[in-house]
C-alpha cells in the first residue's frame, strides 16, 4: 500500500516547484520575471479578474491561504484591501513579500498551514485560496479554519478541482501530470460539484461557478502541449456552453459564515 502523504511532502514539493515559474527565463524575483508570470496567469485563467471583482473588497480584511507569487494577492493589495497570506514554504512567502513591495504594497505575509491558522476566530472580512486546498493533507479541516477565521458574514473564496472536467480526463487517459510536466504534487484531490457543497454546509448562500477551459499552453513543450493546443483548445472553443460548462477545470466556491 502506498505510504500516505505528510504535510512535510506537500511543503517540500511546493518549495522546490512554485507554481508556474518555469515560463519565464527572466531571473526570478526581477520586475520581468513578476510581470511574464502576471501576464501568464490572467491570460490561462482569463475569467479570474471579472469572476473575483477584486476592487469590490477596498478597505477588507483579507487572508490569502497559499499564495504562491502573489499575484491574486497584489490584485486585493492593489484594490487597497488589508492584506494577508499564509503559505506553507518560504519560496512563495519571499517571492510574494518581494512582488507586493514592487508595487509599495506590504501585508502580514508569513509561512503557515491552512489546516491550522494562527489566527483568532472572526479575524477576516474575506479569506482567498484559489488551487490550494485540495493540495493539503486535511482539505475538509483547512475549510473548517476558513470558516473560523472569517468574521460572521464573511466570504470565503474557493477554488477547488473539478473530478468531472475535461484536465481531469485528459490526464487520466494520457497518464500526463497536472501541475508539472516531469513532477507531480504529492496530493491533489478532486470533487464534483455536490461534494464541493456539502463540505461547504456550514456556510450559507453557497454559489458555485465552474470555469478554466483549455488554453493554448507554453508550459508543456510535449505530445500534451500540442494535442492541447491545436485539437482541444479548438474543440472547446466550439462547444455550446450548456455542454462546456460542467467541463470545466476549477469549480469557484462563494460562500458567507
Ligand atoms: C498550485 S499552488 C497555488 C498558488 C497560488 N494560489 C496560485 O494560484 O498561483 C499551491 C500553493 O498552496 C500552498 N499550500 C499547499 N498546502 C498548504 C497548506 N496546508 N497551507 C498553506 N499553503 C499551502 C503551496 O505551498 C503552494 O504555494
Amino acid at each position: 500500500m502506498a505510504m500516505a502523504h505528510t504535510l512535510e511532502d506537500v511543503r517540500s514539493y511546493w518549495n522546490e516547484y512554485v507554481n508556474d515559474i518555469e515560463v519565464t527565463e527572466f531571473p526570478r524575483g526581477s520586475d520581468e520575471f513578476f510581470a511574464a508570470l502576471e501576464r501568464y496567469r490572467y491570460d490561462k485563467i482569463d475569467y479570474l479578474r471579472d469572476y473575483v471583482g477584486f476592487d469590490r473588497y477596498a478597505g477588507k480584511k483579507v487572508l490569502e491561504i497559499g499564495c504562491g507569487v502573489g499575484h491574486d494577492l497584489m490584485q486585493f493589495a492593489r484594490a487597497g484591501a488589508d492584506v494577508s497570506a499564509r503559505d506553507l514554504t518560504e519560496n512563495a512567502v519571499e517571492l510574494a513579500t518581494k512582488n507586493l513591495a514592487r508595487e509599495g504594497f506590504s501585508g502580514d505575509i508569513r509561512q503557515g498551514n491552512a489546516e491550522a491558522l494562527d489566527f483568532p476566530d472572526g479575524t477576516f472580512d474575506v479569506v482567498y485560496s484559489h488551487g490550494v486546498l485540495h493540495h493539503t493533507v486535511d482539505t475538509e479541516k483547512s475549510i473548517g479554519e476558513v470558516h473560523r477565521v472569517l468574521k460572521p458574514g464573511g466570504e470565503a473564496i474557493i477554488m477547488l478541482y473539478n473530478r468531472n472536467s475535461w484536465l481531469a480526463f485528459v490526464a487520466w487517459i494520457s497518464g500526463t501530470n497536472i501541475e508539472h510536466a516531469d513532477k507531480d504534487a504529492p496530493i491533489i484531490r478532486k470533487y464534483s460539484t455536490r461534494e464541493c457543497r456539502a463540505m461547504f454546509r456550514k456556510y450559507s448562500d453557497v454559489s458555485i461557478h465552474v470555469d478554466r477551459f483549455p488554453k493554448r499552453t507554453l508550459k508543456f513543450d510535449n505530445l500534451f502541449g500540442k494535442l492541447n493546443n491545436y485539437l482541444l483548445v479548438p474543440f472547446f472553443e466550439i462547444l455550446p456552453d450548456a455542454i462546456r460548462r460542467p467541463l470545466g477545470w476549477h469549480i469557484m466556491i462563494r460562500a458567507n459564515k
